[in-house]
């Protein structure tokens, strides 16, 4: 038996299993965690209560639940840079740029048809957003999937705020022939992330600003075509060079405000409003990600 000493320890770890026969991807991620582990609480030379104080912490992460149903650890994952790392680690500089989904996301939100009203917010005002989903080359990609989520003008989202109603600013959209998409909403408010649980513990002690830039969230999904999940900013926004989880990146759009008159009346609006445009591309996806490896295999098929 080799005796377990400071200098042995890392492998020994690595070495106590079969070596990434049964899940070699596994392995490679472990190996390198627990070396990188090991490299950092040599460093900074980490004592018995501070590692404590890191156990209860991640254990406080996944259970605080006030303001995220889901826990904290997405949102730390996000202000850590580490989901934006991720992003920008498979990002081939082709199609709209991808970008967090963050905690907030809800299944299944109501369908909506093109021009629908995504939210109730009287206080609000309204932005008109349009665009189309296209390819890389320039062409519409028609029945696109388009899934939209936001916070009110309060920089609230319906599930974090009691005073408005279940799915309130989110919808499910289905691009046209052409490929358009467009909805009428609320101009989004940036807002300060979750802070009562230990993320926001940890930021204070750092002396971390919690603000988000106003955006609005994305998930696109068509047939043959690789989803896309992403986030559109507002220019203008004081918080756009710092925000929290250092996702701004290029997908910034500029409001126009619209207030004569004849442009109230032609929109049916009594104050003025906003609208803007933003066109998401897609990328063909691989064979392999879509069904038209099946759908060929089944046509194929058909002709014997
Ligand atoms: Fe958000």
């Amino acid at each position: 038996m080799k005796p377990i000493t400071i200098d042995t320890i890392t492998q020994a770890v690595i070495d106590h299993g079969d070596g990434g026969k049964t899940h070699p991807r596994l392995y490679e991620i472990y190996t390198s965690l627990v070396s990188h582990l090991h490299a950092f609480v040599r460093e900074v030379k980490l004592t018995e209560s501070e590692l404590q104080q890191g156990r209860d912490f991640l254990n406080q992460v996944s259970h605080h639940i006030e303001e995220i149903p889901t826990g904290e650890m997405h949102m730390l994952t996000d202000l850590l840079g580490i989901s934006e790392l991720v992003e920008l680690l498979h990002d081939d500089q082709r199609g709209t740029e991808g970008n967090l989904e963050g905690p907030l996301y809800v299944l299944n939100a109501s369908e909506r048809q093109i021009g629908d009203r995504l939210g109730v917010d009287p206080e609000g005002d309204t932005l008109f957003l349009s665009g189309r989903v296209l390819e890389l080359n320039g062409e519409p990609i028609a029945h696109a999937l388009i899934d939209v989520w936001q916070p009110n003008s309060k920089g609230l989202y319906d599930i974090q705020d009691p005073s408005q109603p279940p799915g309130n600013f989110r919808g499910r959209f289905t691009t046209d022939a052409s490929g358009k998409y467009a909805f009428e909403t609320v101009v989004p408010m940036g807002y300060n992330v979750p802070a009562s649980g230990p993320s926001g513990e940890l930021l204070r002690l750092l002396g971390r600003h919690t603000w988000r830039a106003a955006h609005i969230h994305f998930k696109l999904s068509a047939l043959e075509y690789t989803s896309l999940t992403t986030q559109i900013y507002i220019a203008g926004d004081p918080h756009l060079d710092s925000d929290t989880t250092f996702a701004v990146r290029s997908a910034i759009v500029e409001l126009q405000k619209h207030e004569a008159p004849e442009k109230l009346q032609a929109r049916n609006q009594s104050k003025p409003f906003y609208t803007t445009e933003f066109d998401f591309v897609l990328k063909s996806a691989t064979l392999a990600e879509t069904h038209k490896v099946t759908a060929d295999y089944v046509y194929a098929g058909d002709s014997k």
